[in-house]
């Protein structure tokens, strides 16, 4: 089942479905443009959202996207309307969406945040999830998406279900935010928030000063 546990979240997506609610009807399943403008629609130029209200898509591994369409498509993903939007189309299509936005670069915006939070948040990304979102959160790896420089509202929801149950998580992820919320409190959510919201940087290499293991990873994927 679908359904809202985020009104205001749905309400901000108000004016967007309205504005693109055909787009995706009248799909002609020919080339890729076509295919994925109606994507584009929502989610910003190559799928680097203008936003705050939609995520930025581009720039994930072609796995891991491909496991998100499907996850919508199943209803084993909550979300407010990508349920509805996957079930329009079939694997043949979303491997064709995952190989067009795998190879865009996820352009990142400046966006508001809290200095303090985003250091308290830096502290606990370091302490209880760079082991699997690694590199202050700038590479997907082992499906585990792109976290620096999302939009902070989208990050905002998707801990909010991952807290409350109603979105799926890995065994050991939920380890670990648990053993966060419990030890920092409920507010280390937000903190990690300002966090990956603090990470504006472009055009970066894909991996980070900070870490020690760089020579593996630089081609990774070009
Ligand atoms: C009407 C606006 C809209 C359209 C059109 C749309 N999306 Fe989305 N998309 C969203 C919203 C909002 C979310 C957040 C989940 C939710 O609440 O549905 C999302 C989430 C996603 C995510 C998950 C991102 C992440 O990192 O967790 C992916 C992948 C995605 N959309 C792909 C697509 C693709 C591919 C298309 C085109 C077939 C598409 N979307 C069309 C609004 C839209
Ligand atoms: C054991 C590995 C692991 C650990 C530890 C982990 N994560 Fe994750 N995380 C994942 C994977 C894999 C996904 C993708 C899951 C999916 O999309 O279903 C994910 C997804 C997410 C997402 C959603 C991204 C999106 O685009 O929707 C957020 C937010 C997140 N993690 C935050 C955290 C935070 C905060 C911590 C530390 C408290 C953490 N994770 C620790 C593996 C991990």
């Amino acid at each position: 089942m679908m359904i809202d546990k985020t009104p205001k979240y749905a309400l901000i997506l108000v004016s967007g479905l309205m504005l693109n609610s055909t787009a995706w009807a009248t799909r002609d399943g020919g080339s890729v443009t076509m295919l994925v403008g109606n994507c584009i629609a929502c989610h910003g130029p190559e799928g680097s959202s203008l936003g705050p209200a939609t995520p930025t898509i581009s720039g994930s591994d072609d796995e891991t996207f491909l496991e998100t369409m499907k996850g919508y498509k199943n209803d084993e993903r909550p979300s407010s309307i990508m349920g509805r939007i996957a079930k329009g189309y079939d694997e043949a299509d979303f491997e064709q969406m995952a190989k067009y936005f795998s190879k865009q670069p996820f352009v990142r915006q400046k966006q508001k945040f809290v200095p303090e939070q985003a250091q308290r948040g830096q502290e606990y990304h370091d302490k209880y999830c760079h082991k699997c979102h690694e590199e202050n959160g700038y590479v997907d790896e082992d499906g585990s998406a792109i976290l620096a420089g999302q939009w902070m509202p989208y990050l905002q929801f998707s801990l909010t279900d991952f807290h409350a149950g109603t979105r799926e998580m890995s065994k050991k992820m939920k380890k670990r935010l648990k053993k966060m919320v419990k030890r920092e409190g409920e507010g280390s959510l937000n903190d990690i928030v300002h966090f990956y919201g603090s990470q504006d940087r472009n055009n970066i290499n894909r991996h980070d000063d900070n870490d020690d293991h760089s020579s593996d990873r630089d081609h990774h994927r070009d």
